[in-house]
């Protein structure tokens, strides 16, 4: 019987669909070694994976049954595609379904920033609040500001949407910029990434972590923004230089962040930890018990396609 080994255990409506094979789950609450990946997974033809699970050249080539990465995220940074590719293993990942749930987190920091919710929270819970002040807490308008969409996929459209909602502006930088009348229907304007970063108030990210992406946000084009303008990441850590942006956010050269995702995760930098203009979450974007379930659900359907000699539902090659 073909094996399955899931490196994390994943909600149980998507692993039951997978009950007629034998499906082998690391019940411990902690990331797996590459020497233990490679031992447990040993004779398994699928492999289950988490967005913290680097899967590198060497465990795809240990592998020798191993017909798919079924990779639990939209994003897989953490899997060598080219290795994937040369040795013939598909590569699943959880695209669509978690588009909702990763927009309304980016738009929650987005206002949580804005209006310094957990400065807030902070303050009342230290028995600070002594009653109404005229400049208590205050914090920046959405209505009128422009949000700078940096990546205009399915997130980052799904942003696009609920940003106008606030009465929000919206300018996008795309490598690609999409057709006018596209423009058009999402009310969105295309922008050069160094016009982008100089213009907008507010700028979220949404592109995947590649090659190019890679510190995207440079320290010369952190530069480019304005002093009273706020940073949302909610796609990799690395598509910043965390470095840099921490310096910019201890000098006031940008006003605030909100983070969901780190370079080195899941090592947080005591610096972002001491600034008060910043909110902190643990890469929790797709964290709804609707979208975890529907992501386990497309994990295992795409297992149980190619197991079953099918093509998968959503390849990433
Ligand atoms: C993903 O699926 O890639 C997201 O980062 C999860 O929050």
């Amino acid at each position: 019987m073909e094996k399955i080994f899931v490196t994390y255990k994943i909600p149980e409506i998507g692993l039951k669909l997978l009950s007629k094979f034998n499906v082998e789950v690391n019940e411990e609450d902690r990331t797996l070694s590459k020497k233990e990946i490679i031992e447990r997974a040993q004779d398994a033809t699928a492999l289950v994976t988490l967005l913290s699970d680097n899967i590198d050249a060497e465990i795809i080539n240990a592998l020798p049954r191993l017909k798919i990465i079924a990779n639990y995220a939209v994003g897989f940074n953490n899997i060598d595609i080219e290795a994937a590719k040369a040795k013939g293993v598909i590569v699943t990942n959880t695209p669509d379904i978690l588009t909702d749930a990763s927009a309304d987190l980016a738009m929650a920091l987005l206002l949580a920033t804005a209006r310094r919710i957990v400065e807030a929270d902070k303050f009342v819970r230290k028995g600070l609040f002594e009653g109404w002040k005229p400049e208590l807490f205050l914090g920046i308008e959405l209505n009128g500001k422009t949000l700078g969409i940096i990546g205009l996929g399915r997130i980052g459209k799904a942003v696009a949407k609920r940003a106008q909602a606030f009465g929000m502006k919206v300018i996008y930088h795309n490598r690609r910029p999409l057709t006018s009348e596209e423009e058009k229907n999402l009310d969105v304007e295309y922008r050069s990434l160094e016009q982008l970063l100089k213009e907008s108030d507010f700028i979220s990210l949404h592109v995947p972590l590649t090659s190019e992406t890679y510190h995207l946000l440079s320290r010369s084009k952190l530069k480019l923004m304005k002093p009273s303008a706020v940073l949302i990441n909610t796609s990799r850590g690395a598509v910043v230089d965390e470095e840099a942006l921490i310096e910019f956010l201890q000098q006031g050269k940008i006003a605030a962040a909100g983070l969901d995702v780190y370079e080195n995760e899941p090592e947080v930098p005591y610096a972002l930890k001491e600034l008060d203009n910043v909110v902190l979450l643990p890469h929790i974007g797709s964290a709804t018990v609707e979208t975890r379930n529907n992501m386990a659900v497309l994990v295992a359907k795409n297992v149980l396609a190619v197991l079953e000699g099918k093509k998968p539902l959503t390849p990433v090659y």
